[in-house]
C-alpha cells in the first residue's frame, strides 16, 4: 500500500510518476483549471516542458503561401513529428484528418487579408473551438498600431474569458506586420500585455536581449520562425531561443519551405526537446535528408 510519503517521494514507483504535490511543468500555470492544464500538457511535453508547434495558418491572411499550396502533400507528412498543429478552422476541417490525433492550436481570429494590411480581427465563437476540440485558441494582437491595438487587445480579453469558461488556453500572438525591426523593449511590452490580458501562452519573435523578454513575461513564450533562413541559421535561431528561456517554437516557413521539411522538423525537435546544438541538429538534418 502506498502512503502519502511514498506518493510525495515517488520513490517506490520510479522516476516520472506524478506526485501528489508536484507543481505544474509550465511557468505561471499552477493556478489554472484541470482542463486547462490537461490541454496544455498535450501541447507542451511534460517531460521536457517544451513544444514544437507546426504553424501552417499563414493562408488565412496570405492565401496559398509558398510551401502551403497543398496541405495534403506539403504538410500532412510533417504532422507526426510535431507536438501540436496550428491552423485555421477551414484548413483543419478540410485538410487535417480527424484521426491525426495531435493537439490543435486553432487560429481563433478572422478578418482582413495581407492585401489591406494588418488583421483588424474578430474572434470566432468559442463553441466552434469546442466542436473542433481545440487545445489552444490563438489570437493576434497589433501592439503599437494606433488603429487596431485596442480592438485586438479586447479580442484577446474576450477570448481569454471564453477560454477560462471552458478550460481552453489562449495564445496571444504579437504581430509585427511588415515591420520586423522590433527590439526586446517592444517584444517585452507586447508579450507582457498579452499575459496581463489573459494569454496563457505568448508567441513572439526572437531578438537580441530575448532573455529579458522571457524574464518579464509571467507565462511561457514560444517563438515564430519568421522568413525562411538557411537551415543551419534557422536551427541556430531555435537553439538561442530555447537557451534564452523559450518554451518552444511555433514554426512555419523555416520548416515547410525547407529543402527537406521532414528532416528539418526532426532537427528542430532535436534542438527543442533534446538540447542538440545547431551543428549536431544540422548533421541530423543532413543525415535524414540523405535517406
Ligand atoms: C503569424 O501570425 C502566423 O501565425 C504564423 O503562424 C507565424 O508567423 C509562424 O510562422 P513562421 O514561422 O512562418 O513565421
Amino acid at each position: 500500500m502506498a502512503d502519502l510519503d511514498d506518493l510525495r517521494e515517488g520513490s517506490r514507483f520510479g522516476v516520472g510518476v506524478p506526485v501528489a504535490n508536484q507543481s505544474f511543468h509550465m511557468k505561471g500555470c499552477d493556478n489554472l483549471s484541470w482542463g486547462m492544464k490537461d490541454r496544455l500538457s498535450r501541447v507542451f511535453n511534460p517531460k521536457t516542458g517544451k513544444s514544437v508547434m507546426l504553424a501552417f495558418d499563414h493562408g488565412f491572411i496570405m492565401g496559398p503561401t509558398s510551401g502551403l499550396e497543398r496541405i495534403d502533400l506539403n504538410i500532412a507528412p510533417l504532422m507526426e513529428y510535431a507536438d501540436c498543429l496550428m491552423c485555421s478552422r477551414g484548413i483543419l476541417q478540410s485538410s487535417v484528418p480527424a484521426n491525426t490525433n495531435k493537439p490543435i492550436c486553432l487560429r481563433a481570429d478572422a478578418g482582413t487579408t495581407i492585401l489591406t494590411g494588418l488583421n483588424d480581427n474578430v474572434i470566432i465563437d468559442v463553441e466552434d473551438a469546442i466542436r473542433l476540440n481545440a487545445s489552444v485558441m490563438a489570437v493576434m494582437l497589433a501592439i503599437g498600431d494606433s488603429a487596431m491595438e485596442a480592438k485586438t487587445v479586447a479580442n484577446l480579453y474576450r477570448a481569454a474569458d471564453a477560454g477560462a469558461k471552458y478550460g481552453i488556453p489562449v495564445m496571444g500572438i504579437t504581430a509585427v506586420g511588415t515591420d520586423m525591426a522590433r527590439d526586446s523593449r517592444y517584444f517585452s511590452l507586447a508579450s507582457r500585455v498579452c499575459a496581463e490580458n489573459g494569454a496563457n501562452i505568448v508567441k513572439t519573435y526572437y531578438c537580441d536581449g530575448f532573455e529579458n523578454v522571457v524574464a518579464s513575461c509571467p507565462v511561457p513564450i514560444v517563438i515564430a520562425g519568421g522568413k525562411k533562413l538557411e537551415e543551419l541559421d534557422a536551427l541556430e535561431l531555435c537553439y538561442k531561443a530555447i537557451n534564452d528561456g523559450a518554451s518552444g517554437v511555433d514554426m512555419g516557413r523555416n520548416v515547410f519551405q525547407s529543402e527537406n521539411p521532414i528532416a528539418m522538423i526532426q532537427a528542430v525537435s532535436a534542438v527543442v526537446h533534446e538540447g542538440m546544438t545547431p551543428k549536431q541538429a544540422f548533421e541530423l538534418y543532413e543525415t535524414i535528408a540523405k535517406k
